[in-house]
């Protein structure tokens, strides 16, 4: 799935606001993962997943810190990603459909903070990025 150069741009330019912002948006968007999904809590058995959990919130953060490093490296997902990509398919074997949820879910979280921003222009380009993430980290299932 490629991006052009408009989708990247937008990517880049809602990220610079994000950014700040990274660590709630990434907490925020696990609290209506778990809670839309329940389903998708059986990955996470050795957390404690109540809202606003020490656990909760560090796992938000390095999510988002990895979906900030994509971004960084926009122009080569795969190789910026490489690691994650093993971890989720090899060890972790996260069912793909979950990928869905939780960018869905990181979308709402960033539109509820920034409406005016979150075009249908930055909405489809985000929706296409985060997609691209997701193949990554789902491409090496065997
Ligand atoms: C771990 C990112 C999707 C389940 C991680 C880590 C990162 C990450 C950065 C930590 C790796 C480390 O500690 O070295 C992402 C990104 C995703 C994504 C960017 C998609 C946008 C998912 C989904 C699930 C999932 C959909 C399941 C519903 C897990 C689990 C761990 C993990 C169970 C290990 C947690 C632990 O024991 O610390 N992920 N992830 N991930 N991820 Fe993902």
């Amino acid at each position: 799935m490629t991006l052009t150069q408009a989708e990247k741009a937008a990517v880049v330019t809602i990220w610079a606001k994000v950014a700040p912002q990274a660590d709630a948006i990434g907490a925020e968007s696990l609290e209506r993962l778990f809670f839309s999904y329940p389903q998708t809590k059986t990955y996470f058995p050795h957390f404690d997943l109540s809202q606003g959990s020490a656990q909760l919130r560090g796992h938000g953060s390095k999510v988002m810190n990895a979906i900030g490093e994509a971004v960084k490296h926009v122009e080569d997902i795969r190789g910026a990603l490489a690691k994650l990509s093993e971890l989720h398919a090899y060890i972790l074997r996260v069912d793909p459909v979950n990928f869905k949820l939780l960018s869905h879910c990181i979308l709402c979280s960033i539109a509820a903070r920034y409406p005016s921003e979150f075009t249908p222009e930055v909405h489809a380009a985000w929706d296409k990025f985060l997609s691209s993430v997701s193949s990554v980290l789902t491409e090496k299932y065997r």
